[in-house]
């Protein structure tokens, strides 16, 4: 007899709002709101929200664009957030106020104007531009040409815009899912490792102290061995919200484009690139670029006082900017530095810290060096006697961690893909721990700036903290 009846609520109801125990009586308020129609299922509606979703936040394509001008608006520009915000907040667009689209907004009058009353009135407005009684709207609203299925879709989404159902991928009631992609095996595997205790201690400290906005963090690692691609595939069925501290080759991977594709944001790359991610990409660096690298090390060279002036960078641009004027002698990244060298005069020698190691092997004596890091000096500062875990790329993940957290302090709780690329747009300059300043913004897409350090005149090898790795 005790087993003879299935409990309906054996099944999982976590995605579905009428199962949801927390949001139960938002859902009540939120239903009262709906047009009268067939009932659907929790659960279609909740998939026809997740495509009207995709619709508003531009991640599909309107089939038939704006009607007004008989154009298919790019996906981008046709998309409802660009103007009503990822929330359905609002805003300004083209010095012009935008309206909020949160459905207690609409069905609120404003200005003296009555409220949009229901899901058809609300269609009018999208698709003829009739406003608020009936009144037509600003040009700058487009009036779309929707299908029918994007009708419903939209609506099903305009219902939860901006409320607690409305949560990206990898975003649960008291969770946020992180990613990243770290080397976890081959020569690599130390640094992995030690990046990956970094993350994972970052993330600590914030879930003992409760979480961000009461979500804990929850951390979920994929080896870059596998490639990037791989990663991905691995969390189709529990995405992730955001990647953080990745460290992959990108050249090889071309993983930038898997990531825009995806609509995931990359908090803290630890790739080394050639140049800073631009503002409308999905990344956002830590490491400071080597182009900006071999631009500091230029400035440092210029004031050598005699001799040559030799530089030696890693990356692909090292032989190109050899050119105008500057007077330095820049080695190609694979150059021979011992043969290089052997044909100059002593003078000043800048170099890069990937290319440290063959530098200091090579050097004679006599040369005044200058090295240049992608990174503030603390990442490098030797460990505190008894503590063997704050190596460079422990610390590394633990900016890297920490600076997500602060992003998603900032964020708030209702989220949405771009919401921690937005923020650090936003953000001020921030400390992440002593000695690790990060600064960003919406033409600078990576944290650290580079550092010269003075080495003095070469006798002997530089300090052992200088190698890269470990
Ligand atoms: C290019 C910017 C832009 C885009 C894209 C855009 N809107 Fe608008 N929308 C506006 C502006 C501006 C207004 C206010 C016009 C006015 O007050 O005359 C507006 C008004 C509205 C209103 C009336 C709101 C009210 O409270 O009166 C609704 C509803 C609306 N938009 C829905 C949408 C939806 C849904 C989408 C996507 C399918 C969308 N809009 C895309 C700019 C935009």
């Amino acid at each position: 007899m005790r087993h003879a009846r299935s409990l309906p609520s054996a099944k999982p109801a976590a995605r579905s709002a009428k199962g949801h125990p927390v949001t139960g009586l938002a859902f009540v308020l939120l239903s009262a709101l709906v047009v009268p129609g067939p009932v659907v299922a929790a659960d279609d509606d909740a998939a026809l929200a997740a495509r009207g979703r995709a619709l508003y936040q531009g991640h599909a394509a309107f089939a038939r664009g704006s009607g007004v001008t008989a154009l298919r608006l790019p996906v981008a520009m046709a998309a409802c957030a660009r103007c009503h915000g990822a929330t359905g907040a609002g805003g300004r667009e083209g010095g012009q106020p935008v309206p909020p689209l949160r459905a207690a907004a609409l069905r609120q009058p404003r200005e003296g104007r009555p409220a949009l009353a229901d899901d058809a009135a609300v269609l009018r407005a999208v698709t003829q531009g009739q406003g608020r009684g009936g009144a037509a709207l600003a040009p700058a609203m487009p009036r779309y040409a929707l299908q029918p299925g994007e009708a419903q879709a939209l609506l099903a989404y305009l219902h939860r815009v901006g409320t607690e159902q409305d949560r990206p991928p990898g975003v649960t009631d008291g969770a946020i899912r992180l990613g990243s992609v770290v080397p976890l095996g081959g020569p690599a595997a130390a640094t992995g490792a030690a990046l990956v205790a970094g993350l994972r201690a970052g993330f600590a400290e914030v879930n003992a102290r409760g979480g961000v906005h009461g979500r804990r963090i929850d951390l979920q690692v994929q080896d870059a061995r596998a490639g990037v691609r791989q990663a991905l595939a691995a969390w189709q069925d529990e995405p992730v919200f955001a990647l953080v501290g990745g460290l992959w080759n990108e050249a090889q991977e071309g993983a930038d484009a898997l990531l825009a594709q995806a609509h995931l944001s990359h908090i803290a790359t630890l790739v080394v690139r050639e140049q800073s991610p631009r503002a409308a990409d999905w990344s956002a660096d830590l490491l400071a670029p080597v182009a900006l690298q071999r631009d500091a090390l230029v400035r440092a060279l210029a004031s050598c006082p005699a001799g040559a002036r030799v530089a030696v960078a890693h990356g692909d641009g090292a032989t190109a900017s050899a050119s105008a004027g500057t007077q330095v002698r820049w080695l190609a990244p694979q150059s021979d530095v011992r043969a290089a060298l052997r044909q100059e005069q002593a003078g000043c020698i800048g170099y890069t810290l990937a290319r440290a190691p063959a530098v200091q092997a090579a050097l004679p004596a006599g040369w005044t060096q200058t090295l240049v890091l992608p990174m503030p000096a603390a990442v490098l500062e030797p460990a505190p006697a008894g503590e063997r875990a704050a190596t460079p790329w422990y610390r590394l993940g633990l900016a890297a961690a920490r600076l997500t957290t602060e992003l998603l302090s900032r964020a708030g709780r209702a989220l949405y893909e771009r919401a921690l690329l937005d923020a650090l747009d936003r953000m001020p300059e921030q400390e992440l721990s002593p000695g690790l300043l990060v600064h960003y913004g919406r033409q600078r897409r990576h944290g650290f700036s580079p550092l010269l350090v003075p080495l003095g005149v070469s006798a002997d090898a530089a300090p052992s903290a200088f190698r890269q790795g470990g």
